[in-house]
């Protein structure tokens, strides 16, 4: 099986890594790629968010299926000019592909399936913004509505910072969507999809926060680590019944049936489970870390997804190890970042044990060095026997990375690792937490 992955950044190189060690596939291509990618499969410099590019180019190396990874080229309509072009592809049409780029059509996805989400308001001026920030009270959950990288959404008790929020999106000609806070530990799940059928992955945890403690802004993902030990037992199947499938079925429904990845956002709050958001495509960089421990080949279960043939999949196998990813970033991110500057080092994080590195904002420069091209440069994604020992040697690896003015957050599976999670959730996964203790 030939295969195209289209996208730049860590989740892209860490999906060829994957689909390089499925013994089915027989070649990978990659478009754009990055410095690491570029190492390991041809790239193509095309602009990956151009349909028209992306198919012609899928057509000429005549690959047997397109995954695509970001979000933009799949709110661009990627997807549905490749397959018009008779090609498989891994990732949800334009239609479907809504669930992410509007945080108001999810919402109203969420409301027809049944699936369990934070009340919410859109908002398209100021008088709007105010009376529903006094409607849900403080803290205040603002978020623009359209794609963001993660980087649109402001939580705060800081009445006027929402409200301040609120309008740089009404000047910037959008609306937003305002919600009740959401308490309890954030989980990441993601669901394959093939228009009808579910399968989930491992469920991991982000960290979302550009500073140790939760503090500072939203960026799109400073680290993660899975499988989560303190999660209630049932969760994942609550995530197929409650939220995956009904959501599948809908868009089936609509007429837009979901083929691609359904990354749930769940919070586990004492009220019960609840999405907070969809988005439409692997998480980065949870991908780094759950796509670590899966053994069962990624190339067979993205063309299963794609051809609509998920219920002849297997149960998936996993590693018995926990992964951990850190992504290094380079100054002044998550606003504009510095970039530009040699990264040394990595041949010798590669050499501790169970650890490898994934780039996301990397490019070879005129000489052919690594040097740092955006904001989240690296991750460094490690291996152990548990949490502890993964994280070890995560950080072992991340205190190796040479990059000027880089930060990375040292708390990354910290709390999981000394027991510090809890899960105050009630219904089935609390009740299968109680039974097992
Ligand atoms: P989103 O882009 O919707 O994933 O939001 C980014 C981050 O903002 C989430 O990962 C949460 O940490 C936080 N967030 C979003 N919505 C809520 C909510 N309703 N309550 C609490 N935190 C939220
Ligand atoms: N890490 C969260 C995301 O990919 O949106």
């Amino acid at each position: 099986m030939k295969v195209l992955v289209i996208g730049p950044g860590g989740r892209e190189h860490a999906i060829v890594r994957s689909l390089l060690a499925d013994p089915n596939v027989s070649e990978v291509h990659a478009a754009p790629g990055n410095a690491g990618i570029s190492k390991l499969v041809p790239t193509h410099a095309i602009d990956a968010n151009d349909p028209d590019a992306v198919a012609a180019l899928a057509t000429k190396l005549t690959v047997d299926l397109v995954v695509v990874g970001p979000e933009a080229p799949l709110a661009a309509g990627v997807s549905d000019v490749v397959r018009a072009a008779g090609i498989p592809v891994f990732g949800p049409s334009k239609a479907a592909a809504q669930l992410e780029a509007s945080k108001a059509f999810a919402k109203e996805v969420m409301a027809e399936a049944g699936v369990p989400t934070a009340m919410a308001r859109v908002a398209t001026n100021a008088e709007e913004a105010a009376d529903a920030l006094d409607t849900f009270g403080a803290p205040f959950v603002v978020k623009d509505d359209g794609l963001a990288a993660g980087k649109g959404v402001v939580v705060t008790n800081n009445r006027d910072e929402a409200l301040a929020h609120a309008q740089s999106c009404f000047d910037a000609g959008g609306t937003v969507v305002i919600e009740e806070f959401l308490d309890g530990p954030e989980v990441s799940v993601f669901v394959l999809c093939d228009g009808r059928n579910t399968v989930a992955l491992s469920p991991a945890q982000d960290f979302k926060r550009i500073f140790d403690n939760d503090e500072g802004p939203n960026t799109g993902g400073m680290g993660a680590y899975t499988p989560l030990e303190w999660a209630p037992e049932g969760l994942v199947q609550e995530v197929i019944d409650r939220v995956a499938q009904p959501t599948v079925n809908q868009m089936a429904h609509r007429g837009t049936p979901f083929v691609g990845v359904l990354f749930v956002g769940l919070a586990l709050t004492s009220r019960g489970t609840r999405v907070i958001e969809f988005n439409v495509r692997f998480g980065d960089p949870e991908t780094q870390a759950v796509l670590a421990r899966l053994k069962t080949p990624l190339g067979g279960l993205l063309m299963a997804a794609a051809k609509g043939e998920l219920d002849k999949v297997q149960p998936l196998r996993w590693s018995k190890e926990t992964a951990v990813a850190v992504v290094v970033a380079a100054e002044n991110y998550p606003d504009t970042p510095r970039t530009g500057d040699r990264i040394r080092g990595l041949k010798k994080v590669e050499s501790i044990e169970g650890v490898h590195v994934i780039h996301a904002g990397t490019r070879l420069d005129d000489e052919g060095k690594v040097v740092s091209a955006g904001g989240r440069v690296l991750a460094v994604v490690a291996l152990g026997t548990d949490l502890v020992e993964a994280r070890e040697r995560a950080y072992d690896g991340v205190e190796l990375v040479q990059l000027d003015g880089s930060q990375f957050r040292t708390d990354i599976g910290g709390k999981a690792a000394r027991g510090e999670i809890k899960v105050k959730t009630p219904g089935a996964g609390a009740a299968a937490t109680k039974a097992k203790a």
